[in-house]
């Protein structure tokens, strides 16, 4: 089966990857999605954040990485693709991916939300957090992949810690 997994990935994090990984062990085939917003303030240009994801996901032959506009739903039924995934990390996630999930499913009766379960030790992850260690100096090694951490501290610092 073949599985869409959306996000913005501003960037992407370990927690994002402990996801991708588990579903391309349980599914022949992960699009991984970025939304391309324009009218989200993201840090990482649409391009960048592709291509960190191509190069934090290299080894893998089964996982794709696209980017998206517009209606998910859409980008689905271009993809002949019927099935989305989302991590959920903690309870306060719940509410709003049940309500996107509700929501495209009225939008399209066929399309399925599945959730997966962050690993533990990824919960309490997000970009934004790794961002805001980034900024005021912190080490994001144990939430990046290398690759990432150069773009970002680049990004913030010029390069320099
Ligand atoms: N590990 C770590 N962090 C995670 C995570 C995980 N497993 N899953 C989500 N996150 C974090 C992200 O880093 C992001 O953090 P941030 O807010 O600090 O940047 C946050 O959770 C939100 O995650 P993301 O998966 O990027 O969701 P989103 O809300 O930005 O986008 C889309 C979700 C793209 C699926 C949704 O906006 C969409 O489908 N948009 C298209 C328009 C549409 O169809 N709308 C109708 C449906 S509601």
């Amino acid at each position: 089966m073949v599985v869409i997994y959306p996000g913005s990935f501003d960037p992407v994090t370990y927690g994002h990857l402990d996801i991708i990984d588990r579903c391309s062990k349980k599914f022949s085939k992960v699009i991984v999605a970025v939304l391309n917003n324009k009218s989200k303030k993201n840090l990482f240009t649409v391009e960048e954040r592709v291509e960190l994801l191509k190069k934090t996901l290299e080894g893998y032959d089964n996982v794709e990485v696209d980017t998206f506009s517009g209606l998910l739903v859409d980008y689905l039924k271009q993809k002949n693709c019927s099935t989305v995934v989302r991590g959920l990390r903690a309870v306060s996630d719940f509410e709003y991916e049940m309500q996107m999930a509700l929501v495209n499913k009225k939008l399209e009766e066929d399309m399925e939300t599945l959730f997966m379960v962050s690993s533990g030790k990824y919960a309490y992850l997000s970009s934004s957090i790794v961002k805001e260690v980034a900024l005021f100096g912190g080490n994001i090694s144990c939430f990046v992949p290398e690759v990432v951490e150069k773009s970002l501290l680049e990004k913030i610092h010029g390069g320099k810690k």
